[in-house]
């Protein structure tokens, strides 16, 4: 039976945009795994896509005055968009409002109904009176039950974890009126979940040591507590609608229907290539296949994919059933909580745009996978992103790579050398070497390589070592989820490499020793393109760039591959593959170094709050969006009427006026960008509010000295006069 890899992250939520908590708690981990696996020749299948139902965005487009379906359609473009630029190699991205999503999940509800796995109960729920509707969910908070926190919601407490029934809330407030609400009888269809009990403990049992502690932890806790049925329908109109008779105004639980996007998005994988039953052999047990499936998540949703969705998958026969759920807990960010209404967050889209240098964007997965959550919460710095970068990346990688290339630029007329004809077994001896290892245990390794002292020297021993060790050991965390260590164990990689660079000396051996040096120089290349592989999964773009410096003219990153195996492109790493002779280079500056002032930059923006990001703003509008001043600050602004006294427009420039105004004592020369909305000739001779003291610029080339005040509301835009006749250079105060 063939191995193959069923990969899925989170549906996100198509209400908001993806931040880089969101990337280090699933994506990004699920990413590096499938690249690896890709490179290691297997068939993997990564499968993502856009939650795009329930109270996350109904709530949300309430708040932005837009209807359930602009907000998904604009937020699963976006996210689909960023996850693309930040080199999510994902098969698919679906989304569970399609026609054919909606369609699977009816089939799932009434394949349950019809075998009495549901249970249709009258229950109470939180109704407000004002609105004239049922609150699922979020729409209402309250005080958690378990923890006391007083902002918990309707289903889930953001501080403690705990998921229980809304009537449970302490002090329960609608979050559409604000009263609170009052309790009807309604009607819901149940999922009978305690049935699978026994099945699910034995299912967790099994899997306690490959887990990870923190999700054995939770799961284990919930078990002990006892499954309880739960409720899968809900009152709304915008979801999944519930296929029975006399079911008006009911939908699909988001959780149960959104775990099935999983399906229906490989479902979509297989239409679009044309083979529509293709998705069974990723979700049945067959005979053919043997399917590792691993579930890639936040710590948030940890109880829907060991607990729900294994009970869901094993209530249909067939199916498998995730063989690891690698949660991790959560990033931070400058040692607080990610928070997007106080802006205490980082949009992916918003660091993409800010670093749009391919290896820059890596730097981030880079710094971002150095610091994953993966048995504790972590904490993301702007400065750890500018060391890691710059100390680590650059120093170490960027300038292995680059001594390397330019030392065959300047030295071997930018070719790999060719070797001396008393080294010409030199190749075939490390390939044996290597093969050997391979077949190997870790343990009998060293004594392999020790036991060829007669071929190499003792720098090539330790560097040929170094990758073969290296190479195993990395492979070995990708394969434990161990993320975090894999990237380490990929930059010791370089480390070794600058230090047989430095050992070797070639500088020296160059004319004292031209066949020594060809012979480092050859090696010091087949490592280079050793670490350009190792990268490939944490860092696909710089991988890139190091392997077509090494004359690679197709180099190997662990894209998607459409299910199909490939290649086992990771077992070669160790060999010495580049052959004497292979065009290299051009000798360049990999990784640019992130300046000071830019990560000053980042840092002032957060905690800033913008008028147009979050709905949550736009509900405190009388909340000051600008901090508050002093009399003395405000005093520091010199505000005095000015009268224009000439006026013209600024050649190329549809939005620019060049004015010269009176301010009593002195005339002055003003650039206003006030073009689209007043004639020159209208402004001769009116007064006006001006800045004096704004520090001079240029516009355009022309210099401005001063700033015209004008009121501005979208396109409108009109000058601040005094309201009667009052000599110019008067103060405004
Ligand atoms: N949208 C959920 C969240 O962001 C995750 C859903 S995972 C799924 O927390 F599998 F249910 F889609
Ligand atoms: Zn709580």
């Amino acid at each position: 039976m063939a191995r193959q890899y069923l990969i899925t992250a989170a549906l996100p939520y198509a209400n908001g945009y993806i931040h880089l908590g969101h990337v280090a708690g699933a994506y990004l981990p699920a990413d590096m795994f499938a690249r690896f696996l890709r490179l290691s020749g297997e068939r993997v299948l990564y499968v993502c896509g856009s939650d795009e139902h329930g109270v996350a965005i109904t709530i949300r487009a309430e708040q932005e005055g837009k209807t359930p379906r602009q907000i998904v359609d604009h937020y699963h473009h976006a996210n689909r968009a960023a996850f693309e630029q930040f080199g999510m190699s994902f098969d698919v991205y679906g989304r569970t409002s399609s026609p054919e999503h909606h369609q699977l999940a009816q089939e799932w509800f009434l394949d349950f109904y019809h075998r009495g796995l549901l249970d249709e109960r009258e229950e109470l729920q939180f109704f407000d009176d004002d609105a004239g509707m049922f609150l699922p969910d979020r729409y209402v908070e309250g005080t958690c039950p378990y923890c006391g926190y007083d902002r918990a919601r309707g289903d889930q407490c953001e501080q403690c974890g705990a998921y229980y029934n809304q009537l449970e809330l302490k002090n329960p407030r609608s979050l559409i009126s604000g009263k609170a609400p009052s309790v009807r009888p309604t009607r819901h269809w149940y999922f009978r979940l305690s049935q699978f009990q026994k099945a699910l403990e034995q299912y967790i049992a099994a899997r306690e040591h490959t887990w990870k502690e923190n999700v054995l932890q939770q799961a284990r806790a919930w078990l002990k507590q006892g499954l309880e049925d739960r409720a899968i329908t809900r009152d709304l109109q915008w979801g999944v609608p519930v296929p029975l008779p006399n079911a008006e105004g009911k939908v699909l639980y988001v959780w149960f229907e959104a775990l099935l996007g999983y399906i229906s998005a490989t479902q979509q994988w297989a239409r679009e290539r044309g083979t529509p039953d293709a998705w069974q052999q990723w979700w049945l047990r067959s005979s053919e296949h043997d399917t590792f499936y691993a579930a890639f998540i936040g710590k948030d949703n940890i109880v829907f994919h060991t607990l729900m969705f294994p009970a869901m998958l094993m209530a249909r026969d067939g199916y498998i059933l995730p063989e690891n759920v690698p949660a991790n807990e959560f990033l931070n960010l400058e040692g607080q909580k990610f928070s997007k209404s106080r802006n205490w967050s980082i949009d992916l889209q918003d660091a993409l745009a800010d670093f749009p240098h391919s290896h820059h964007r890596d730097a981030l997965r880079y710094a971002l996978a150095m610091n994953l959550p993966e048995t504790r919460d972590a904490d993301f710095t702007w400065s750890d992103f500018q060391a890691r970068t710059n100390n680590e990346l650059a120093a170490i990688v960027g300038n292995y790579a680059n001594r390397v290339i330019a030392f065959l630029a300047r030295n071997f007329q930018g070719r790999v050398p060719v070797l001396d004809a008393a080294d010409a077994e030199f190749p075939a001896r490390w390939e044996q070497v290597a093969r050997q290892a391979a077949s190997q245990p870790s343990s009998q390794v060293a004594a392999t390589i020790a036991a060829a002292t007669e071929y190499f020297s003792a720098e090539e021993r330790a560097v040929i070592a170094a990758v073969i060790n290296g190479t195993r050991t990395i492979a070995q965390h990708y394969h434990a989820f161990r993320f975090r260590d894999a990237v380490s164990e990929t930059i010791n990689l370089a480390r070794a490499a600058n230090k047989f660079f430095n050992d070797a000396a070639p500088w020296k051996t160059l004319t004292d020793n031209p066949a020594q040096c060809a012979r480092t120089l050859f090696t010091c290349v087949q490592v280079l393109r050793a670490i350009g592989i190792a990268l490939a999964p944490v860092t696909p773009n710089l991988s890139e760039s190091i392997q077509r410096l090494c004359g690679i003219t197709q180099p190997i990153t662990g894209k998607a591959n459409d299910g199909q195996a490939g290649d086992n492109v990771w077992s070669t790493i160790p060999l010495p593959l580049v052959e004497q002779g292979t065009p290299t280079g051009p000798p360049q500056r990999l990784i640019e170094p992130i300046p000071d002032a830019t990560i000053a930059a980042q840092k002032a923006k957060l905690g800033v709050q913008q008028e147009t990001t979050s709905a949550a703003t736009d509900t405190h509008k009388d909340e000051p969006s600008t901090p508050q001043i002093t009399i003395e600050e405000f005093g520091r602004i010199a505000l005095r009427t000015a009268r224009v006294i000439a006026a013209e427009r600024i050649p190329k420039s549809q939005k620019l006026l060049r004015l010269v105004v009176d301010l009593g004592d002195e005339q002055r020369q003003i650039v206003a960008g006030i073009g689209k909305h007043y004639a020159p000739e209208e402004l001769i001779g009116l007064d006006v509010v001006v800045v004096a003291n704004l520090k001079p610029a240029r516009l355009m080339g022309v210099e401005s000295h001063g700033m015209l005040l004008a009121a501005n509301s979208g396109e409108q835009l009109v000058l601040v006069s005094p309201r009667g006749p009052i000599p110019p250079g008067s103060v405004v105060k």
